[in-house]
């Protein structure tokens, strides 16, 4: 029996809740299968700094070097907002994905027929719509130096090197051999130099895929198009910060954040996460949506683990419940047979894999 070990981090606010669930569905996937699981439990965020003084001890970064992927929920809240910045929950996971070298965040978008009504969009512009966000992740403004804040002035360095662009582009033109073959890259060349450089070094990497057909867009006019037509979509490549932004915005094409799962891959141990954050409003209550997450745990077995079937098993079964019209509070309003807890929702998927 194969052995595949999990370094789990659940992070703050609503973070336990939905790691539980997904660790839930994994377990009831493993049944069938032949594979294992192990999880090892670490400490990431403001629970990190709560008991170590840190957001990134070490003991979790050497657990997630050993670990063959990393499942993670989020951190972050208003209790150490006040913090320094690298002591701050986020600090701590900016350092994760650095110390990994995951450079390649993969943020799929994809619509449930059963959800098109879920949405603020109209179902008819986003019925058929799967895309996918192709994130830089441990480059740019994110992590390029100088910055400081002044009493005055602050400021940040957005910065790309040819060779980080290089291995994002290729992952984004990789991704879309096995998709639609299309790749709209999103810069903001008019204005930055940084994307000037990001526009002539993605054109080289196109040479290689003549099979895949690239535009560019400025990112201003993405976040408008994604609204107006985002069936136009295959695979969005971008740089750290307009991904980020434009990931959270496309999710609302999916009708709720809750759905978005993401895979941090390209580095030594691949991380995976909901795109969401602790949402501190609604942490404690039982309500959080723990799909993202549980999709991030398919991801993870397909990437990180090579578990295709039980990979597709559990979006099958996220599929299935959502057809039979469970649904947490985020999209109660929309053809929601039940109304569902977090953990309600989580047992119901977990049921539903072991029947596929
Ligand atoms: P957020 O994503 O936590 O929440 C935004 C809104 O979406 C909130 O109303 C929240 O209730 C809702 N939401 C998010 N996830 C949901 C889910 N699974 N089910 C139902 N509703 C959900 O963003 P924010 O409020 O801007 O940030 C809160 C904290 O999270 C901050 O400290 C921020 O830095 C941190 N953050 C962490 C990550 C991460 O850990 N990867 C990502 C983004 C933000
Ligand atoms: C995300 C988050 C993080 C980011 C923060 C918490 C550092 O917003 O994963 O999307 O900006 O990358
Ligand atoms: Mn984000």
């Amino acid at each position: 029996m194969k052995k595949h070990k999990v370094a789990v981090i659940k992070g703050d606010g609503i973070g336990p809740e939905i790691v539980d669930e997904a660790i839930k569905v994994l377990d009831a996937v493993c049944t069938d299968e032949e594979f294992e699981l192990s999880y090892d439990d670490y400490l990431m965020g403001g629970c990190a700094y709560d008991l170590k003084g840190e957001p990134l001890p070490i003991e979790t970064i050497e657990g997630c070097k050993k670990a063959d992927a990393i499942l993670f929920g989020a951190i972050g809240g208003e209790k150490w907002d006040g913090l320094k910045r690298h002591l701050r929950p986020e600090s701590g996971l900016l350092k994760l994905r650095s110390e990994l070298g995951v450079f390649a965040n993969l943020r799929p978008v994809k619509v449930f027929d059963e959800l098109v009504d879920a949405s603020t969009l109209k179902p008819e512009v986003l019925k058929g719509v799967d895309l996918l966000v192709v994130r830089e992740l441990t480059g740019g403004i994110y992590f390029g130096s100088p910055r400081e804040k002044l009493e005055d002035r602050a400021y940040n360095t957005m910065v790309y090197s040819k060779d980080e662009i290089k291995r994002i582009a290729k992952v984004a033109f990789e991704s879309a051999l096995k998709r639609r073959k299309e790749v709209c890259s999103v810069d903001k060349a008019n204005v930055l130099e940084v994307s000037q450089l990001w526009r002539d070094t993605v054109e080289e990497v196109a040479k290689d895929y003549p099979e895949v057909s690239l535009s560019h867009m400025y990112v201003d006019n993405c976040a408008m198009q994604l609204v107006r037509n985002p069936k136009q979509f295959d695979v969005i490549l971008t740089g750290n910060i307009f991904g980020d932004i434009l990931s959270d915005e496309a999710s609302m094409i999916s009708g709720s954040i809750g759905l978005l799962p993401s895979a941090s891959i390209g580095g030594s141990v691949g991380l995976f996460e909901p795109i969401h954050g602790s949402a501190p409003d609604i942490s404690g209550q039982g309500i959080a949506n723990p799909i993202a997450t549980i999709l991030s745990a398919s991801m993870m077995l397909r990437y990180a683990l090579g578990e295709e079937r039980a990979a597709n098993r559990i979006e099958s079964a996220v599929a299935k419940v959502l057809k039979d019209g469970y649904r947490t509070k985020d999209l109660s309003s929309y053809g929601a047979k039940e109304v569902c807890s977090t953990t309600e929702i989580g047992s119901i998927i977990a049921d539903a894999v072991t029947k596929i």
